[in-house]
């Protein structure tokens, strides 16, 4: 009697591995791998999306900074060679602070008021105002050159107006 319960539960349990390995289930992660497998391709189509957002998005700040240019904000005007070869790559050429919508090293002056740059221009040299940067650059500079730098920068807002109009 015994025997014969343990050949039939041996049977059955043949019988069930045989029947999952030719549904191919438990050997290749069943439903699982199919939840996994929908998963990945939510994740493709997800990253796809935002790969788009960010084609809209360069879009929209392309049309921000013509708008900007427009509004003469901040758009193309004449600059001094000085102003172009010594403080342009760090404040851009306009004084933006920024270059095709990047932001650069050197923080925006456009809009500051002369007095205040100069002010700025000379604590920097002095040390009063810490900044290796702008000390090392401007420790060749008389004070009479910070003043014109700084005469030319407080001056942009009108260039800019001119230019845009
Ligand atoms: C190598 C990059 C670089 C160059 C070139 C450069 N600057 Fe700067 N400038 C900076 C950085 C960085 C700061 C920010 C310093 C801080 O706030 O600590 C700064 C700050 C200033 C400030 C203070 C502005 C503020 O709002 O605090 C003025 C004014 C200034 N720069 C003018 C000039 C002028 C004029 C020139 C050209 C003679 C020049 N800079 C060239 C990097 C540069």
């Amino acid at each position: 009697m015994k025997n014969i319960i343990v050949g039939i539960l041996t049977f059955g349990i043949i019988a069930l591995m045989v029947m999952t390995f030719m549904a191919g289930g438990a050997y290749h992660g069943g439903e699982h791998a199919k939840v996994i497998e929908n998963f990945g391709d939510k994740m493709n189509n997800a990253k796809a999306t935002k790969i788009e957002e960010k084609d809209d998005r360069a879009k929209e700040m392309d049309k921000l900074n013509a708008l900007r240019d427009k509004a003469g904000n901040a758009g193309a005007f004449e600059v001094s060679q000085a102003y172009k070869s010594k403080c342009a790559s760090c404040h851009g050429v306009n004084g933006s602070g920024e270059q095709n919508g990047k932001k650069l090293m050197g923080p925006k002056l456009f809009g500051q008021s002369s007095e205040k740059i100069y002010q700025d221009l000379v604590d920097f040299k002095a040390g009063r105002k810490e900044n290796m940067i702008m000390k090392g650059l401007l420790i060749k500079l008389s004070e009479e050159e910070l003043r014109v730098f700084a005469d030319e920068i407080g001056e942009f807002p009108a260039r800019a107006k001119e230019a845009n109009q």
